[in-house]
């Protein structure tokens, strides 16, 4: 017998402040057409003074459970992707398991891989459970991302917002064919200024504000997305055709709709949320999942491709059927 972990329920988390591209341009020196002529972007969530990484992590995952109909005690597993932990330590994985009540019971830890976070502690997660460790993962993407931006550097504080997006993973051990079926990870160090930020704990005691080469990131995501998601296609034996939802990072819609073309695929198949929720990095996934299976886009048995890149550089893509 095969295990696959079976994603058995999804659910998300919006913070209410949602703050449009107009309303942007009267503190930063931007517009709202320039945002959305070369992203696609025209509104972010931003999360309220006091309400941390762990919070948006925990109201996702507690819906995805619902959804799942899988109460919180059967939960072995909790990762949390993200780039901006509540603290430097404990690990915000620890107190999404104590906000969520599960006494003790199980671990949890964090997985750091920025935009590809998601993708990265899918695989984690997946590894675990068909290792036989674990038998239900809660595997959440959750950002305050707009916490370590720089409001005064044009280039990148519009690109960007908070959110958590959560699924549940379960083991299936028999014939039935659902479940991730392969996950496919990289990533380049060389090219960590492409992307990063200007402090951390050692380097300089504090977090630091985000700081990217848009045009080379931009550039890698078209040449390493379609690399990584021919590898993942290849790997199980299908073609774009045989894709019925890419859902892809969203950081900006000219990516989205390259790698689509790439596929084959119109955008009736594509999963698109950037232009509601901006680049919520970890977060960007889970959040485009439970949106897409909530109102019945995405059904049971269909394939679903992931794909995603970041800092690091590091990126990634998945398929699962759904
Ligand atoms: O999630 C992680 C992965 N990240 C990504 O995938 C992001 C990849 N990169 C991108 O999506 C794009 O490179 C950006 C959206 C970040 C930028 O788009 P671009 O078409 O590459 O613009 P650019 O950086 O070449 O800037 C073009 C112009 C510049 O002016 P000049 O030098 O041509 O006069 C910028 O100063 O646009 C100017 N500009 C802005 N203008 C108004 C830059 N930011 C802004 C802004 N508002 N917010």
């Amino acid at each position: 017998m095969t295990i696959r972990s079976v994603v058995r329920g999804t659910g998300a988390y919006l913070p209410a402040n949602a703050v449009t591209n107009l309303e942007l341009a009267k503190r930063v020196d931007t517009s709202d057409d320039w945002i959305v002529a070369r992203t696609g972007i025209t509104q972010r969530h931003i999360a309220a003074d006091g309400e941390l990484t762990s919070d948006l992590a925990t109201h996702a995952a507690r819906q995805a459970l619902a959804n799942a109909g899988i109460a919180v005690d059967a939960v072995d597993m909790v990762v949390v992707a993200t780039t901006t932990p509540d603290a430097t330590f404990p690990a915000t994985a620890t107190t999404v398991q104590a906000k969520l009540g599960m006494d003790g019971r199980g671990f949890a830890f964090d997985v750091q891989a920025v935009c590809a976070g998601f993708v990265y502690a899918l695989n984690v997660a997946d590894n675990f459970i068909r290792a036989g460790q674990v038998k239900t993962a809660l595997v959440i993407g959750a950002e305050t991302f707009t916490r370590i931006l720089d409001w005064e550097d044009r280039t990148t504080c519009v690109l960007f917002g908070d959110g958590a997006g959560a699924v549940v993973l379960q083991a299936e051990d028999g014939p039935g064919g659902r479940g991730i079926l392969s996950s496919h990870l990289h990533s380049d160090g060389r090219f960590n200024k492409a992307l990063y930020t200007t402090g951390g704990p050692s380097a300089t005691r504090e977090s630091g504000v985000v700081r990217m080469n848009g045009q080379e990131v931009f550039k890698h995501a078209v040449v390493k997305l379609a690399d990584v998601v021919e590898e993942a296609l290849k790997a199980n034996g299908l073609v774009g055709a045989d894709i019925d939802w890419l859902v892809p990072h969203q950081a900006n819609q000219r990516i989205i709709d390259g790698m689509a073309k790439k596929l084959g695929l119109g955008p009736e198949r594509v999963v698109s949320t950037v232009a509601r929720h901006a680049n919520t990095s970890a977060a960007s996934i889970p959040l485009a999942l439970a949106e897409a299976a909530a109102d019945g886009r995405i059904k049971q048995g269909q394939i679903v491709l992931l794909e995603a890149i970041g800092g690091g550089l590091a990126w990634g893509a998945s398929v699962i059927r759904w």
